[in-house]
């Protein structure tokens, strides 16, 4: 009998990634994936921890579903509900605890035994909680599924490498929820990619914690680095564009930054988090660099990639975080010049040391912080969209545009582009002259005679 489920995404990439390996795993068993949870035989929550606001949002949308649930069982359709990702790790029996109406809670690790936990379920009546199990097993588990039953229908997609961290920054609860770094091996990221290529896929974003801190076994029984696995991939053909995330700068290696200035098919886009400008804070949070050597890295790697553009993550009001410390914050940045950037008051996690500091920020100085910060940002994303235009940049059609003759294409620096070309452009990488910036988007025209341009910042 054929089934639905409904999955519905928070947090990082790598829960996007997991959630479609879940779809995977899901389907032999009759369940097809929708877009509304009304209907649903099975709903999942693939949850975030990073920060506080993540985990009410959970358990708020956890009532919502028990309601739910309640009314379609008195129309004597059963649903169930599953609670996956980092705050089901996290929490594992508190949130059935807390919810009486969760039928699953399992973390990261263990989707790929999605179907027996189900079956479990099913057989006892009981909630089942899984927290265990190596990352190893995951992937390859979830790799035969996705090579059976390909759920990807789009020009790009993700393909996480790389998985957990050891960095313990102080802030972060990540190396707790997704556990020590795994590298998968080369083989079985050369074998999804293919596959990948296979559907349609034209450029790859790969994934990890600390994707560049990979180490993933080569076949010649050598380590392969993030760099040598970037240019492996490149020989796909059908791969035509390449990125990876989230870097953390302590790991940008040799071959990494090298890659970018011999790697056609490397993106000139990087996202490089620095977190904070000061570098005593730097050293409160663990995070291993000094501002000093982030600036260096930068350096080296405009001196290889001349259009390189870069992306941030920072934290304001991380404890003891004082005005000067935070006006570093703001010079770093305009010492950098960011094309973009994901800002964040600090949110004190449970069982992460700078939770316990005593000296925590006041809500609304995080937020006066916060409001500075994203000003700045803002004007400079707004800077680089301007340099955009006039520029000629190579653009991969994805979907169709609103109006008719009109598609949606995404350029080097992952800006959306709507330009008029016909529908059998998809999957191409086609030149497109930048006319104007919009609110999220850009507008170009399709000038097919012209080389490929570079934006410069
Ligand atoms: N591995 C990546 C980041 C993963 S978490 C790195 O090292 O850069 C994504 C972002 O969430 C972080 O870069 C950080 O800016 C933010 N973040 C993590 N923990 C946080 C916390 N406790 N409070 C606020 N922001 C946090
Ligand atoms: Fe968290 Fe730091 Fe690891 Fe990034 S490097 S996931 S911020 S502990
Ligand atoms: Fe969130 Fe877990 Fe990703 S805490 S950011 S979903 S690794």
């Amino acid at each position: 009998m054929s089934k639905s489920v409904y999955v519905k995404t928070y947090g990082c990439q790598m829960n996007v990634y997991d959630s479609q390996r879940m779809q995977d795993v899901l389907a032999p068993l009759g369940y097809a994936p929708t877009d509304s949870a009304e209907n649903a035989d099975l709903v999942i929550l693939n949850t975030c921890h990073i920060r506080e606001k993540a985990v009410e949002k959970v358990y708020s949308e956890l009532g919502r579903y028990r309601d739910l649930k309640v009314e379609r069982a008195a129309l004597g359709h059963e649903m169930k509900i599953a609670v996956a990702g980092c705050v089901g790790q996290a929490e594992g029996e508190e949130i059935t605890r807390r919810m009486k109406s969760v039928d699953l809670v399992f973390g990261p690790q263990t989707y790929h035994r999605l179907p027996e936990l189900l079956k479990q379920n099913e057989t006892s009546g009981k909630a089942v909680i899984e927290t265990e199990f190596s990352v190893a097993d995951k992937f390859v588990g979830l790799a035969q599924e996705q090579v059976r039953h390909p759920t990807s229908r789009s020009v790009t997609a993700f393909l996480t490498i790389q998985e957990g961290c050891d960095k313990f920054c102080t802030f972060c609860v990540v190396p707790y929820t997704r556990g020590a770094e795994f590298s998968r091996p080369v083989v079985q990221i050369v074998e999804e990619a293919k596959k990948l290529a296979d559907q349609g896929v034209r450029e790859l974003t790969l994934l990890g914690q600390n994707v560049n801190a990979y180490r993933g076994p080569a076949v010649n029984g050598t380590q392969s680095r993030l760099g040598t696995l970037i240019n492996e991939l490149s020989q796909i053909s059908g791969i035509q564009r390449i990125r990876y995330m989230t870097s953390h700068p302590r790991d940008m290696s040799d071959d990494l930054i090298e890659a970018h200035g011999s790697n056609p098919k490397l993106m000139p886009y990087l996202h490089l988090p620095i977190q904070s400008g000061s570098n005593r804070v730097l050293k409160a949070m663990n995070r291993g660099h000094t501002t000093e050597y982030y600036m260096k890295i930068i350096e080296r790697l405009r001196s290889a990639c001349p259009n390189i553009a870069l992306t941030s993550d920072f934290i304001v009001g991380f404890p003891g975080e004082t005005d000067a410390e935070f006006d570093e914050t703001l010079d770093i940045i305009r010492a950098v010049n960011y094309a973009s950037a994901f800002s964040f008051k600090y949110s004190p996690r449970p069982g992460t040391p700078a939770a316990e500091n005593r000296r925590q920020i006041p809500e609304d100085v995080k937020s006066e912080r916060l409001a500075r910060l994203q000003n700045l940002v803002g004007a400079q994303q707004s800077a680089f969209n301007q340099t955009c235009v006039g520029l000629t940049l190579p653009v991969l059609i994805e979907k169709p545009g609103r109006q008719e003759g009109q598609m949606i294409g995404r350029s080097p620096y992952l800006q959306s582009v709507h330009l008029d070309i016909q529908s059998d452009a998809l999957a191409q990488i086609v030149s497109a002259k930048i006319l104007a910036v919009g609110p999220n988007s850009l507008s170009g025209q399709y000038t097919p005679e012209t080389q490929q341009g570079v934006a410069s910042i």
